[in-house]
């Protein structure tokens, strides 16, 4: 296993954080390593997901720690097949690091995926993991969650000040218990 380099906006390479990608056509050795080292590379730099363009490959791949009982989750050319409810957090990304924004998101979702293996899966998912696999997901078409903001991008050290502000706000408690803490 070894550790990718992780593509960041204003960097060298940034352009495959908006290019599309390519379905995985096959399940071998390659995409194997591939997945171990995405999963190493994401907990390495403390985020709940990683996608292929995240790390240069134009390819339907992310992977996902959201719940840890969980464990580690490797999600190949998804579909997400049915999208419910609608929900605002804050979201952070592991290629604009330090800075977060409120995206609108579906709080409930039915995914189709492929494992490494090439078998066929079936996940339903809701409230941060839902967030997490729609925001990964837009990472396959070339999209960050930058292009979805509600309201402005703030930087973490602005994050808490908003929060403190806000302290009489009722939804202060659920927003930050969405709050995404480094990549989704
Ligand atoms: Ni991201």
């Amino acid at each position: 296993m070894a550790l990718r380099n992780i593509v960041k906006i204003g960097e060298p390479g940034e352009s495959a954080l908006n290019s599309s990608t390519r379905e995985v056509k096959r399940f071998d050795d390659r995409l194997k390593i591939l997945a171990e080292d995405m999963i190493e590379t994401m907990h390495a730099e403390g985020g709940i997901g990683l996608a292929g363009p995240q790390v240069g490959i134009l390819k339907r791949i992310f992977v996902m720690n959201v719940i840890p009982e969980e464990g580690d989750i490797i999600v190949i050319n998804p579909e997400i097949v049915e999208k419910d409810g609608e929900s605002v957090a804050y979201e952070g990304c592991l290629s604009l690091p330090q800075m977060y924004g409120q995206v609108k998101r579906s709080t409930n979702l039915k995914l189709k995926y492929q494992d490494l293996n090439g078998e066929f899966h079936e996940m339903e998912a809701e409230g941060l993991k839902a967030r997490c696999i729609q925001h990964e997901y837009d990472h396959l078409d070339g999209i960050m969650f930058t292009e979805k903001l509600i309201g402005q991008l703030v930087h973490e050290s602005q994050l808490s000040q908003e929060e403190d502000n806000n302290n009489d706000d009722n939804n202060q408690t659920e927003k930050k218990d969405d709050l995404i803490a480094e990549e989704e």
